[in-house]
């Protein structure tokens, strides 16, 4: 049976919105103020270097801002912040995606929004293609965490957060 681009595409939806995924928004200062965007594709790349990636969509406005940039911050949302996730998807009507909402200056000039559960900020380092997204890799400069927040999480099509599940401690003879 032939299996289609359009139905691996389909299938490769169904099965990224069972994915859990931490939520971001990547800021970077332009010359018309600063910018961001809701971004779910994060990672960790190398650590020697310590790096990170981002992907963006080619469609997306932020796009070419990002790929021009010389830095950007990946802020993590915390569970509370589910309207600072909407608000930069687009979902929400504002002019300036950044009015009402506090941030400061990072190490590079890119906002640090207020109140996130960890904030990493980045150099850019390279942009590779990646099909309808550019992969965007950041040299990590600083990095700051706020241990008492949970994380927004996406699941589902839906915002939630994590439930630590709790296991009895393992046999002291166990080998990994
Ligand atoms: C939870 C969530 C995760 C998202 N992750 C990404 C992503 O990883 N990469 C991306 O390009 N767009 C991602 N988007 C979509 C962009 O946030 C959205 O298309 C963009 O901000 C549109 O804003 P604009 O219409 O104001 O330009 C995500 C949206 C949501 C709600």
């Amino acid at each position: 049976m032939k299996y289609s681009e359009s139905e691996i595409q389909s299938d490769l939806k169904q099965a990224m919105r069972v994915y859990p995924q931490g939520v971001t928004v990547v800021t970077t200062r332009t010359p018309e103020g600063p910018k961001g965007i809701t971004v779910s594709s994060f990672t960790s790349v190398s650590l020697d270097p310590p790096l990170i990636l981002v992907s963006i969509a080619r469609s997306s406005a932020l796009h070419d801002p990002l790929s021009k940039s010389t830095n950007f911050v990946v802020n993590f949302l915390a569970d509370d912040q589910k309207s600072v996730s909407d608000r930069f998807a687009g979902r929400v009507d504002v002019k300036d995606k950044f009015e009402g909402l506090r941030s400061t200056m990072g190490v590079t000039g890119s906002p640090i929004i207020d109140g996130v559960r960890a904030s990493i900020e980045c150099e850019k380092w390279n942009v590779f293609p990646g099909g309808d997204h550019s992969i965007i890799v950041g040299r990590v400069l600083s990095v700051k965490t706020d241990g008492n927040k949970r994380p927004l999480v996406y699941f589902a099509q839906q915002y939630t957060t994590t439930e630590l599940l709790e296991y009895p401690a393992p046999p002291s003879d166990m080998v990994w």
